[in-house]
């Protein structure tokens, strides 16, 4: 059966209170519509899901990503209206669309996928999804007669106090056959108290014409979660974060205390890592087995190898290799790149650097635009002077060389195998190989 999704994502968000569209904001590391339309790619569309959003939504467009197509919705006349906008792109092309909302970013794939499953198995024109709520406030209610035969959905603003106490809701996800969809679009008239046009009442059209609508039952009213407030955005992000880390615990991952790690959606572990509390793993970092991480680590687009430690530090686009010990205190920024059992310590900065394979940087310093070779001793207090005010300069440190505490390296400068800088120095020129300099500025001692 052919399928695709339409994806509504053009109201105002009147309750969430932001100058970015709901649907943008991050949820678990990722936009929230993104998580809506991985899942639904996950169910397996036949084509790329259309998202409908307003004319002045840039930032939606770029929190829905690539591989959708996108429908613009002029005015926000109600979700029935924004479904019609997808028309033009969809009409004809697949046997039976889904229909959902940017603002549901926790119905599983799975739930996508029972729904077109039922939707075929019995020949239905409308399948909707729906789930018994302790507390259904804020969601349309399912009115059935009495053979249970669904009659229609009623807004909360529409309910009379008996419907508004039905404890079966609406989710919000609904399948329909494509060529009965336009047509009954068309026919849906604006809400006499609202003065929107309701998509719940399509439902109303198919059972008023004798069609078959039939429903699949939530079990989890966890996924039923609507996101239109902030405290809906955190109770989401609870729910997002104990399915990952579960998930990540299942993979051989121990979490200290799952209720205090923090990890985005696209990050992936190896087994027997271990993560503290008060860890942050973000973006797209990667890591490797058997690695300490925090507590207090905040690691973003980070790429640690086997075997590291990782303690109360803040990694961002860096990338470790085996068993290299960081912190704590320590922080790695874009473009540094740490060679095997490099040891940084407590208030080191690195910024756009190599380092080669058992250099030790244990204690405060700064390098930056630097490549540091194999098995060298970075000082206390050692710094790169990369800037000058106007450019930044290359730092040049061979292997072995031995760098005493607080030298001042004036780039563009080069430091040569196994020379050595006595504590103190100001170096502004090169240093050849297997030399000691010390002083301000640094000269070689066969000179002095
Ligand atoms: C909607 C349903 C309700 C259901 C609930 C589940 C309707 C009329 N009501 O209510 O039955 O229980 O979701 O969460 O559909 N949107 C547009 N254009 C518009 C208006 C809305 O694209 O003109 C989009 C919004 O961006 C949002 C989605 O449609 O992503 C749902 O709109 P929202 O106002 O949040 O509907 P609810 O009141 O939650
Ligand atoms: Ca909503």
């Amino acid at each position: 059966m052919t399928w695709t999704a339409i994806v509504l994502a053009a109201g105002l968000s009147t309750r969430f209170k932001s100058e970015r569209p709901k649907v943008a904001h991050p949820l678990a590391g990722r936009p929230m519509i993104r998580h809506v339309l991985e899942a639904l790619r996950a169910a397996g569309c036949s084509i790329p899901p259309v998202v409908v959003i307003g004319p002045t939504a840039p930032a939606a467009q770029e929190a829905a990503g690539p591989d959708v197509q996108f429908a613009i919705q002029p005015e926000p006349r109600g979700t029935g209206d924004a479904a019609r906008w997808a028309r033009p792109i969809l009409q004809g092309r697949v046997a039976h669309i889904l229909i959902t909302y940017g603002d549901l970013p926790l119905v599983r794939p799975e739930t996508f996928r029972r729904m077109i499953e039922t939707h075929e198995a019995r020949g239905a024109t409308l399948t909707l999804l729906t789930v018994h709520l302790a507390d259904p406030t804020g969601y349309g209610r399912i009115v059935r007669d009495s053979e249970e035969r669904v009659l229609r959905i009623v807004e909360e603003a529409e309910a009379r106090p008996e419907e508004r106490r039905l404890s079966e809701v609406n989710v919000g996800v609904y399948v329909v056959r494509e060529p009965w969809l336009w047509p009954a679009l068309s026919r849906l008239r604006p809400s006499p108290v609202k003065g929107e046009i309701y998509l719940t009442d399509l439902v109303a059209l198919a059972a008023a014409e004798g069609a078959q609508v039939e429903t699949v039952l939530l079990e989890d009213p966890e996924e039923a979660l609507g996101i239109n407030t902030r405290a809906h955005l955190a109770e989401a992000e609870r729910i997002l974060r104990r399915r990952i880390n579960t998930r990540w615990m299942l993979e051989g991952v121990t979490l200290v205390d799952p209720e205090r790690v923090y990890i985005g959606t696209d990050v992936i572990i190896g087994p027997d890592t271990v993560i503290y509390p008060d860890t942050y793993l973000e973006g797209q970092t990667r890591i490797g087995r058997r690695c300490r991480i925090g507590p207090n680590a905040i690691l973003r687009d980070a790429v640690i190898g086997d075997d590291c430690v990782v303690e109360a530090s803040v990694v961002e686009g860096a990338t470790l290799a085996d068993r290299v010990h960081v912190g704590p205190f320590a922080h790695l920024r874009p473009g540094t790149r740490l060679a095997e059992e490099v040891h940084v310590g407590n208030f080191a900065e690195i910024k756009n650097s190599t380092v080669g394979p058992r250099t030790r940087m244990h204690h405060f310093g700064y390098l930056g635009d630097a490549t540091v070779g194999a098995n060298v001793n970075i000082g206390a207090g050692t710094v790169t002077c990369n800037y000058d005010g106007v450019r930044k300069h290359p730092t040049i440190i061979e292997d072995e060389a031995f760098i005493g505490s607080d030298t001042m390296l004036v780039a563009p400068v080069r430091v040569g195998r196994k020379a050595k800088t006595g504590a103190g120095s100001v170096v502004t020129r090169d240093v050849p190989p297997e030399t000691l300099v010390y002083g301000v500025p640094a000269r070689p001692r066969s000179s002095s």
